[in-house]
């Protein structure tokens, strides 16, 4: 039995992107594995959210993550902040990394071009508050989108520097994980990057059946092919890779048969996207209503696995601390 740990920002509502690229992999996983699932508040602060915002944030994305099927009796659910450990793991980890490697990271470079008037010590020591989330409870496997993998690499470089300079063999070398092997990248419907939740780019998993289809048809395409098998654009191949996701491979394949002897119809194709978009949300969205109102349920959760999750980090923890040679009188 392998330990998987896998986490959310909570930043605004799921999406498809997360959905694909993270949750339907944790929820196959849970069974097996000895899981962990957390919602990660402290890494919303580097964006300084309102306050009053917080924790409304953090209960949307817990009752979404649920509805999506993390059974919390069989996997540790938790709020991150719930678990101080965390903090200090994080502490500790900060003294073996260095800034160098922290200000070329990808995700760093993108805030400083984008967040120029808020650029925080939080947001440059990211990737170590993530790699202390996965190692406070020594995780082999993370299940995460194509967006994480130059994080899961810091965390397995951070977990050997640890190893080689302690001389001892205790932290893994966590891999990201999906079961399509391939890490996967949910493009948005504006015709270019990926789906995300500050681009206002996807269909999330509360969106009404009609909204679903009003954006769907929106979506960016082209004028169409003009010869057999010319090359797709941007806005047509990222439809084709959310019908990868949703839709059965015989409905993908009649409909790139269809693009490459140019008689596609692009109204045909994203009425069907729509439709096998609605096939996948509509059950999680009817979930996520009965649980968001269920308070008394969220509390139970997060509070049991907050005591899970804490059995696990204090024994890491204390162990850590005997490595590192801090002792008490
Ligand atoms: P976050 O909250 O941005 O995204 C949560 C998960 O969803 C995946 N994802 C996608 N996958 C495919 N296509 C997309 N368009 C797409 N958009 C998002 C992400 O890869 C991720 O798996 N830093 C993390 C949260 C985190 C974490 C961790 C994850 C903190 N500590 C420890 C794993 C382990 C983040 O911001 O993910």
């Amino acid at each position: 039995m392998e330990t998987v740990l896998s986490g959310i920002r909570s930043t605004g509502n799921l999406h498809l992107g997360n959905y694909f690229g993270a949750l339907k992999n944790y929820v196959k996983m849970q069974h097996e594995n000895r899981c962990f699932f957390f919602i990660a508040d402290y890494h919303s602060l580097t964006t300084h959210p309102d306050p009053a915002l917080l924790h409304p944030n953090v209960h949307n994305v817990l009752a979404e993550y649920l509805a999506a099927g993390i059974d919390p009796e069989v996997a540790t659910v938790y709020i991150q902040s719930d678990l101080p450990q965390v903090a200090e793991l994080y502490l500790l980890l900060n003294m073996h990394a260095y800034t160098g490697e922290l200000e070329r990271t990808a995700s760093f470079k993108e805030k400083v071009r984008k967040q120029t008037e808020n650029v925080n010590a939080g947001l440059l020591t990211y990737p170590v508050l993530m790699a202390s989330d996965i190692l406070i409870h020594r995780a082999a496997k993370v299940p995460v989108g194509k967006d994480q993998e130059q994080h899961l690499e810091m965390t397995r470089k951070f977990a050997r520097r640890f190893n080689n300079f302690y001389g001892v063999e205790y932290f893994p070398e966590s891999e990201p994980y999906n079961f399509g092997n391939e890490l996967v990248k949910i493009p948005g419907l504006d015709g270019s990057g990926k789906m995300g939740k500050s681009e206002g780019n996807g269909i999330l998993l509360i969106d009404e059946d009609d909204v679903i289809r009003k954006k769907v048809m929106k979506a960016v395409t082209d004028s169409g092919p003009t010869a057999p098998n010319s090359p797709v654009t941007d806005g047509v191949r990222n439809i084709f890779t959310i019908m990868q996701a949703v839709s059965t491979p015989d409905t993908l394949q009649y409909f790139k048969e269809k693009y490459a002897s140019c008689e596609i119809r692009y109204g045909d194709l994203k009425k069907q996207l729509a439709e096998d978009i609605i096939r996948v949300v509509a059950p999680i969205r009817s979930r996520i209503r009965d649980i968001r109102n269920n308070k008394e349920y969220l509390r139970k959760v997060t509070c049991q696995g907050a005591e899970r999750a804490a059995e696990s980090a204090d024994k890491t923890m204390a162990e850590v601390r005997e490595i590192m040679g801090i002792r008490r009188f």
